[in-house]
């Protein structure tokens, strides 16, 4: 049984997709949730925390603003006391071959994924180490190392690779202090985000690759997400929990 009451939690990209499914069930299992993203469903979102019984802090939070990530967290200081609880989860995944991708769209791309990720773990980091308790939850991508999924995500597999590495030494380091580090390693998830990038065969060929034989719902993820950054989760740091339907396995 996971019990998050009193538990505080900062969810980034939570205005929808996995974020958002994210954010919903830490409060169902009682967290209070600070909702950011760059889009204004995060109000939407915050009034589905409350409705699920938790307290919710909705901000704007553009995970590439070092400074403001920062600003976030004091908010959430005094609001609520405590930061138990980080899921990195912002992410973009704009598609582009080598030929087409130019250096700032490259830039973009790791700014995002993975700086964003850093950005997010160092404000938390001196509340988490002072309190000696943190769960912290990046989410990182099958095409970041265990599948080569398509030519035209060179940038993204880059950044979700480099997840899965500061996930790994990131541990080390903050083991001592009473904070673990995981990361989620989602195959398709049914987010609609996919959609908008890819051809529809692009979809149908994952799904045929993929042992269940369909797209994850973004629910599926969440699970996941939360245990990890659970109590009972003590023991597991470091790790990548592939939650793919079997994709990588084949
Ligand atoms: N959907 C999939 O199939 C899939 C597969 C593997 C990994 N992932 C990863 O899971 C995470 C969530 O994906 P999703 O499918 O829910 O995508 P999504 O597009 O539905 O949600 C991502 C959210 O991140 C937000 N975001 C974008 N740029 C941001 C920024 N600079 N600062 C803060 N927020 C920003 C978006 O506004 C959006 O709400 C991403 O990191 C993605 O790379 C998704």
């Amino acid at each position: 049984m996971i019990d998050l009451n009193d538990r505080v939690a900062i969810v980034t990209g939570a205005g929808r997709g996995i974020g958002k499914e994210t954010a919903t069930l830490l409060a169902e299992q009682g967290a209070d949730v600070v909702v950011t993203d760059v889009i204004p469903e995060i109000e939407d979102v915050g009034e589905a925390v409350e409705e699920r019984g938790a307290n919710a802090l909705v901000h704007e939070l553009d995970v590439t603003d070092y400074e403001r990530a920062q600003d976030v967290v004091e908010d959430t200081l005094e609001e609520f006391g405590r930061i138990d609880i980080l899921v990195n989860n912002a992410g973009i995944f704009p598609t582009a071959t080598l030929e087409e991708m130019s250096p700032e769209d490259w830039q973009q791309v790791i700014d995002i994924n993975l700086t964003g990720v850093f950005n997010c773990t160092k404000a938390v980091l001196p509340a988490m180490e002072d309190q000696g308790y943190g769960r912290i939850v990046n989410i990182s991508s099958a095409s970041g190392g265990h599948v080569g999924w398509s030519g035209d995500l060179s940038h993204y597999a880059a950044s979700k690779g480099g997840v899965v590495g500061f996930t790994r030494s990131a541990a080390i380091d903050l083991g001592p202090k009473g904070i673990t580090m995981n990361a989620i390693v989602p195959g398709m998830v049914d987010t609609g985000a996919a959609e908008e990038v890819s051809e529809e065969e692009e979809i149908e060929a994952a799904v045929a690759m993929t042992p269940v034989g369909r797209q994850g719902d973004p629910e599926e993820l969440a699970s996941s997400i939360v245990y990890l950054a659970s109590e009972p989760a003590a023991f597991i740091t470091g790790a990548s929990l592939v939650v793919d339907g079997g994709l990588t396995l084949v």
